[in-house]
């Protein structure tokens, strides 16, 4: 078995219910800490995710009033450009849910500033109490947030190149504006601190490296696999990304 089972908690649901069920692991989790901090990702898969959590505060049922927003990447030199993660971010998440830039723990992103920047990052990290919840996506090649493969399980905030495929994957959001190919990422080590991760798995396309991050050996060829060392992991995967759901250890 490749885990203690009783960190990790698997999830597998239909693909209609998996918004739904994501905003479930949010709300239970605000329910316990109505100002927790939870890293939020950008990227295709959380979308459904995001459109519930816009659905449950229009109506009034979401507890959104206090909990804290970190970033867990952003592009290199983004702050000057119109299209990058954190204006996505905003636009997707915090303004609709009325999260104020004080409740927003922003990666930086000037690069004259690195890497200063980055250790404060990771100090104000600390100051604001360490992140509760960390929802992250899973890349392609196994890279989560930008922790790209050979990236150390010890690693810390700092500035990564994308390699090719990742710039590949990204440069359709960007349709066909400039696209920095360096960003500035939680490291691994940072990631493992949180005091649960949830990872957010979509599609056939992400079935075959989910299953080696969570059965292979662990390896930093895929940096996933780092994240069962995580002190809780809650992998939340619709049927397509987890077709053999059986396979999975479950808590
Ligand atoms: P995606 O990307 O959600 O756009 O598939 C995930 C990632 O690259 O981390």
């Amino acid at each position: 078995m490749a885990f203690e089972s009783t960190r990790l908690q698997m999830h597998v649901v239909p693909a209609a219910e998996w918004g739904a069920a994501a905003a479930r692991i949010l709300e239970a989790e605000l329910l316990l800490r109505p100002a927790a901090l939870i890293g939020l990702p950008t990227g295709n898969t959380p979308q459904p995710f995001y459109a519930e959590l816009r659905r449950l505060h229009g109506e009034g049922k979401l507890a959104a009033g206090q909990f804290r927003v970190l970033m867990v990447d952003d592009y290199l030199g983004a702050g000057q450009l119109a299209t990058n993660s954190y204006h996505w971010l905003s636009r997707e998440v915090l303004r609709p849910l009325g999260i104020g830039d004080g409740r927003v723990l922003r990666m930086p992103t000037d690069p004259a500033q690195m890497p200063v920047a980055c250790a404060e990052f990771e100090r104000q990290l600390q100051q604001w109490g360490g992140c509760d919840l960390m929802f992250l996506g899973l890349g392609p090649n196994g890279h989560v947030a930008f922790n790209e493969p050979g990236s150390g399980a010890s690693s810390r905030t700092r500035v990564v190149r994308l390699n090719e495929a990742t710039a590949r994957a990204n440069a359709a959001y960007w349709r066909g504006a400039f696209m920095p190919h360096e960003a500035v990422t939680l490291g691994l080590g940072t990631i493992l601190e949180s005091r649960a991760i949830c990872l957010l798995v979509r599609g056939a396309a992400k079935s075959e490296v989910l299953r080696a991050a969570l059965l292979e050996p662990e390896t930093p060829d895929l940096p996933a696999s780092v994240l069962r060392r995580a002190r809780r992991l809650i992998v939340l995967a619709d049927t397509a990304a987890a077709p053999d759901a059986d396979i999975f250890p479950h808590a």
